[in-house]
C-alpha cells in the first residue's frame, strides 16, 4: 500500500520518515519544492529533530519520495493532510492552507481511499468541513472514500520518539473510517489508540493544550502573588507539589504554535455558539499568559533603576528569544514580545539567542549584542536579570 503525506514540515516530514521506516513506500507533498528536493537527496531540512537525519539518509528519495505536484500521489490509497491552520488577529481560525490541501487531495480521490487528517483544528472540522472539500472536488460520495482524525501530539526535537512510544489517538467519521484508518495506523505508530469519533479525537488534541496553557497561567499567577507576598516561589513550589499537585514553572508567557492557540478554537467555537460563560477559565488565562510579557517587561524596567544610569542609557540585553529553550521557533514568541515591550517604553534593547545568529536578528529589525557587553542582562529562560 502506498501512503501519501500531505505537508512536509516540522510535524509531517518526521511522521513521513517513520512510516517508510516501517516498510510502506511514501509520497510525501509539499509545496516547497526545493525541501522536496532535499529530501530526496536525503538531506534533513529540521537538523534540529534527533534521528531524522539517520531515516532521510536511508529512505530519502527511496521509499519517502517528496514531490510538490499532487497528481505524483493518484495511485496512493491513503492521505495523510498535515499542513498548518492559522488563526488571524482576532483569534479565529483561517483555514484557507487546509483547504487548498483537502481540495487538492479531493482531485486525486478514487473509491475506496481513506483521508486522515492529523492537523489540530477546532471541534468538527473533519465532519464538515474536510467531508464536504474531499466531496465537492472528488464527486464521490462520503462512504465511497472513508475520513479519521488523528492528531499530531509531537514535540518538535523528539519527534521521531514520540510517534514510536507517546499514545495517539484516531476517530473515524463513521465505524468503517475508524476501523480501516486504526488497521493501517498501527503499522507504523504502535502505540495508537482508537476512539468513538474524529470529534472526540479533535477534542482530545485541544484539551490536551488547553490544560497546558490554563495550568501555566496559573503557575504564572502564583509567581505574581508570592512576589507581592515576599515569597520564594520556587520554595513554595517545590514543597506544594506531590502526586496530586503539579504546580507548573512561570514563564514569558505561552508561545509556539500550539498551546497558545488551541484554546481560542474552543473560546470562538463556544462564542459562536452563544455559550461564551462556558469557555471563561480558558479566556482567562489565555489573557494571563498573554500580559505576562509585559509583567516582566515592568521588571525589568525596575532593574535598569538600579544601574548607575540615566534609564535611557541602559544597554539591556534579552537573552533567549525563541518561545522554547533549545528549538529554533520564533512563531508566537513572548520572549520576543518581552523585548519589544521593552522597545516601546523607548528602552536601548538588544538581543541576543544561542540559536539565532547576529545576521538574523538583525533582518528582524532588532539589535544584537553579546551578553557580556550589556549593563543588564535578561535570562527569558530562566527568568533572571543580572546588572554588569
Ligand atoms: N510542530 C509541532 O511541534 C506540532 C505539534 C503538534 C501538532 N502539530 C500540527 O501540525 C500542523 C503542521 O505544523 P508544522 O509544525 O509541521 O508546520 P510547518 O510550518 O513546519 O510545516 C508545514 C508544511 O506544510 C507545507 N504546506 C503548506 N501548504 C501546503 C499545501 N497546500 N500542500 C502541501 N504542503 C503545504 C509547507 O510548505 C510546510 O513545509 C500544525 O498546524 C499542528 O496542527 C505540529
Amino acid at each position: 500500500m502506498k501512503i501519501a503525506v500531505v505537508g512536509l514540515g516540522r510535524a509531517g516530514l518526521p511522521l513521513a520518515a517513520v512510516i517508510a521506516d516501517s516498510g510502506f513506500e511514501v509520497i510525501g507533498i509539499d509545496v516547497d519544492a526545493q525541501k522536496c528536493e532535499l529530501i530526496n537527496k536525503g538531506v534533513n531540512p529540521i537538523p534540529e529533530e534527533i534521528g531524522l537525519d539517520e531515516l532521510l539518509t536511508k529512505h530519502g528519495g527511496k521509499s519517502l519520495n517528496a514531490t510538490p505536484r499532487y497528481e505524483d500521489a493518484s495511485d496512493c490509497s491513503m492521505f495523510i493532510v498535515i499542513v498548518p491552520l492559522f488563526v488571524d488577529e482576532d483569534h479565529n481560525p483561517d483555514f484557507s492552507v487546509l483547504e487548498t490541501a483537502l481540495r487538492a487531495v479531493g482531485r486525486i480521490l478514487k473509491k475506496g481511499d481513506i483521508v486522515v487528517l492529523e492537523t489540530t483544528v477546532p471541534p468538527r472540522t473533519t465532519e464538515t468541513r474536510i467531508k464536504k472539500w474531499l466531496e465537492e472536488e472528488s464527486g464521490l460520495t462520503f462512504g465511497e472514500f472513508l475520513v479519521a482524525h488523528s492528531p499530531e501530539r509531537i514535540m518538535t526535537g523528539y519527534s521521531i520518539s514520540r510517534l514510536k512510544e507517546f499514545p495517539k489517538i484516531i476517530g473515524g467519521l463513521d465505524e468503517e473510517s475508524g476501523k480501516r484508518a486504526f488497521e493501517i495506523y498501527k503499522k507504523f505508530v504502535p502505540n495508537i489508540h482508537r476512539v468513538s469519533s474524529a470529534r472526540v479525537a479533535e477534542f482530545i488534541k485541544l484539551i490536551e493544550g488547553c490544560y497546558r496553557d490554563v495550568n501555566i497561567a496559573l503557575a504564572n499567577e502564583l509567581f505574581k502573588i508570592a512576589g507581592e507576598l515576599g515569597i520564594n516561589f520556587y520554595e513554595a513550589r517545590e514543597w506544594a507539589n506531590h502526586e496530586y499537585c503539579d504546580i507548573h514553572l512561570p514563564s514569558t508567557g505561552v508561545g509556539g504554535h500550539c498551546i497558545p492557540l488551541y484554546p481560542w478554537f474552543l473560546i470562538k467555537e463556544l462564542e459562536r455558539m452563544g455559550k461564551f460563560g462556558h469557555a471563561r477559565l480558558l479566556r482567562t488565562s489565555r489573557e494571563i499568559n498573554d500580559e505576562m510579557a509585559e509583567y516582566w517587561a515592568e521588571k525589568i524596567v525596575l532593574e535598569c533603576l538600579k544601574v548607575n544610569k540615566p534609564l535611557h542609557e541602559v544597554k539591556i540585553c534579552v537573552r533567549g528569544i525563541t518561545y522554547r529553550e533549545g528549538v529554533k521557533q520564533l512563531y508566537e514568541s513572548r520572549n520576543l514580545v518581552v523585548a519589544k515591550r521593552l522597545m516601546e517604553k523607548g528602552l536601548k534593547v538588544y538581543v541576543y539567542d544561542e540559536l539565532v545568529s547576529e545576521d538574523e536578528i538583525e533582518d528582524m529589525g532588532l539589535r544584537f549584542c553579546k551578553p557580556e557587553h550589556a549593563d543588564i542582562v535578561f535570562d527569558s529562560f530562566r527568568l533572571t536579570t543580572r546588572i554588569k
